[in-house]
């Protein structure tokens, strides 16, 4: 009983470290994640548009677009939504900096 609760305790703490370590996260840390669906570097071979040298003003309105819901999407509403403006607009200007 007592194991079970510090491997308990262990994974709980675990979890808000890793949280805490993707809160305020550079925009290359939240690109990684962008990256599966818009492609590796932001080029995208699927459905989803290509990231890669977007324009950041017009990147970070698209992203707080979809998060108010003001621009329709499938999916991007739900993800905009998981991040804070500063975190937006530092990935919008990851992208731009691709060459
Ligand atoms: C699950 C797949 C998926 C993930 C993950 C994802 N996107 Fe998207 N993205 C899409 C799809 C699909 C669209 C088209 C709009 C829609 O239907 O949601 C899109 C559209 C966009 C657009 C609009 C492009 C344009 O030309 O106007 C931007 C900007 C964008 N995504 C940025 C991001 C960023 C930044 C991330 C990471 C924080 C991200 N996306 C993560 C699938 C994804």
């Amino acid at each position: 009983m007592k194991r079970k609760l510090l491997a308990l305790t262990v994974i709980a703490t675990t979890m808000v470290a890793s949280q805490a370590a993707l809160a305020g996260a550079d925009g290359d840390t939240i690109a990684y994640t962008c990256n599966g669906c818009h492609g590796t570097d932001g080029v995208s071979k699927g459905a989803a548009p290509s990231l890669k040298g977007m324009p950041a003003d017009y990147h970070t309105k698209a992203l707080k677009a979809f998060k108010a819901g003001s621009r329709p999407s499938t999916i991007m509403g739900r993800i905009a939504k998981g991040y804070d403006d500063k975190e937006l607009e530092a990935v919008a200007k990851y992208y731009e900096a691709l060459k």
